[in-house]
């Protein structure tokens, strides 16, 4: 069983990943990863300062299954099998040690020996000394709490090598700059917070590395949308990197990340923050092509879905529950559509990236599992014509209201599903005349609640279906300006 745990396909990066995926559990501030060449004798081991173990719950981390993966897990928890530490493990190497520290604790130490548990036929964990490993271990006792994990003979990587041999070396550093690639992509929203949280690799901090440009002047971001699926919320937030006339060759040469433009577009899987997938049409019919590489689509799932997005033990695939197929292929194909007319250089930069936060006029909720429209109140038109609306405030609600309780939820359901590419996008095909008369009205209602040109124009373009006509709005605001 032993060595059928080696199979579960981890390459040298999502094994490495999900050893951080401890730490950061476990609320490391700081994870430093050390490559040491030595020939056949290399290892790899990373160390963190978070809560530790003490010597009982080290003992049970190391059994496989160390917890069920169907218990409720803390929504910070990037865990889910009681697995990873150890298969993760075993995929690269035949010796695993864990040296952990609780806080007010002493040091313990447990290691599996591949080679000693096949020869002696028993699962005997051994028991090890603190000195272990020269200094390694004996770093914990200067700690508050920590752990360190020590991959040794890692077979995967260094079996038949030569220490003297300098071509040998050069492909074992090569390595280390495709593990520090993944986890930079990888962990790049834990590294963004700054002071909060680093990793290190042999002593170099890493930088991380957003997929998304988000700092870049000419990245679009579309609205962000929110799903739901048994009452939980899914985040979905496409962006549009920029054309490669707005990007220095520096930036896009970086944005291209491990695999290149191609490979990168796609749907991005964040689970608690920390990205599963990097990257993938998610088999809804879409293909990687040329035209459509620019983009990239985030969405953040809570580790309560996982059995619904059928995560992995490597947290390295998730598949789109059924339920969501629809909205997620909607949002694909409203995105690639957008991203083509930026690659054909057609693209209007229709959304800045902004502080700002969206404004729907419609909302959604879901309440026991059943979702709910409602008009946005706090929209400034609504919120404009209710507070203005004097003794018809009571008729006016209630309008509102019966629109909401009756909008035909089944029949748009069934003629959009019937055919989608037939849904109209908002103020198509309408004279932009009545588009801006639409403005107008919203545009007053801004300025009465007492926003400057300049913040009711970002109002303005922040705003659905606004953000699709900033041509519009621009030269609306031109003429406000002039008269
Ligand atoms: N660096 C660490 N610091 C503190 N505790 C740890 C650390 N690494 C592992 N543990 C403990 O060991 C347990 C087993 O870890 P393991 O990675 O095998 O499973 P998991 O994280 O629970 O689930 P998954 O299989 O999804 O990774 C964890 O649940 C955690 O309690
Ligand atoms: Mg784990």
């Amino acid at each position: 069983m032993i060595e059928s745990l080696r199979a579960f396909g981890y390459s040298l990066e999502t094994a490495i990943a999900d050893l951080i995926d401890n730490s950061i559990t476990a609320g490391a501030k700081n994870v430093w990863l050390s490559f040491n060449w030595n020939g056949e004798s290399s290892t790899i081991s990373i160390k963190d300062d978070g809560c530790g173990m003490n010597e009982e719950k080290l003992v049970n981390s190391m059994r496989a299954g160390s917890k069920n993966p169907l218990e409720d897990r803390d929504p910070a928890d990037l865990g889910r099998f009681g697995l990873g530490l150890k298969t993760a493990s075993f995929s690269q190497c035949r010796k695993l040690t864990v040296g952990s520290k609780k806080k007010y604790d002493k040091v313990s130490i447990r290691s599996w020996d591949l080679d000693y548990v096949n020869k002696c036929g028993e699962w005997r964990l051994l028991n090890v000394e603190t000195n272990y490993s020269g200094s390694l271990f004996s770093s914990l006792e200067g700690m508050e709490s920590g752990t360190i994990v020590l991959w040794e003979q890692i077979d995967r990587l260094v079996k038949g090598t030569n220490k003297a041999n300098p071509k040998y070396e050069n492909v074992f550093y090569e390595q280390i700059d495709s593990v520090k690639s993944h986890l930079a992509m990888v962990f790049h929203r834990f590294l963004e917070s700054g002071e909060n949280f680093k990793i290190y690799v042999n002593g170099w901090p890493l930088k991380p590395w957003d997929p998304f440009l988000r700092n870049h002047p000419a990245t679009q971001q579309l609205p962000k949308e929110p799903l739901y699926i048994f009452g939980k919320k899914v985040v979905v937030q496409p962006y549009i990197l920029p054309h490669r006339s707005k990007m220095n060759d520096e930036t896009y040469d970086l944005a291209d990340g491990l695999g290149g433009w191609n490979r990168r577009q796609g749907f991005y899987i964040y689970r608690n923050n920390r990205i599963i997938v990097t990257g993938d049409w998610l088999g809804l019919g879409f293909r990687k092509e040329d035209h459509t590489k620019l983009a990239r689509i985030s969405v953040d799932i809570p580790n309560s879905l996982d059995n619904e997005w059928k995560i992995d033990v490597k947290k390295s695939t998730a598949k789109p529950p059924t339920q969501l197929r629809e909205d997620f292929k909607r949002l694909a194909r409203l995105t690639i559509e957008k991203a083509t007319l930026v690659y054909r250089h057609r693209g209007k930069a229709s959304i800045r990236k902004t502080t700002e936060d969206f404004v729907f006029p419609w909302e959604t909720k879901s309440i026991h599992e059943k979702y709910f429209y409602s008009i946005n109140r706090k929209h400034p038109l609504v919120d404009d014509v209710l507070k203005n609306a004097g003794d018809q405030k009571g008729k006016i609600s209630a309008m509102l209201r019966l629109i909401e309780e009756t909008i035909p939820v089944p029949l748009i359901t069934l003629n959009s599903s019937e055919k989608p590419d037939n849904l109209p996008v908002p103020f198509e095909h309408v004279p932009s005349e009545e588009l801006i008369s639409v403005v107008k009205e919203i545009w007053d209602s801004l300025k009465r609640a007492g926003l400057s040109t300049v913040d009711a124009k970002n109002r303005l373009l922040n705003m659905e279906p606004f953000c699709d006509y900033p041509e519009h709005i621009s030269s609306f605001i031109e003429k406000q300006k002039g008269e």
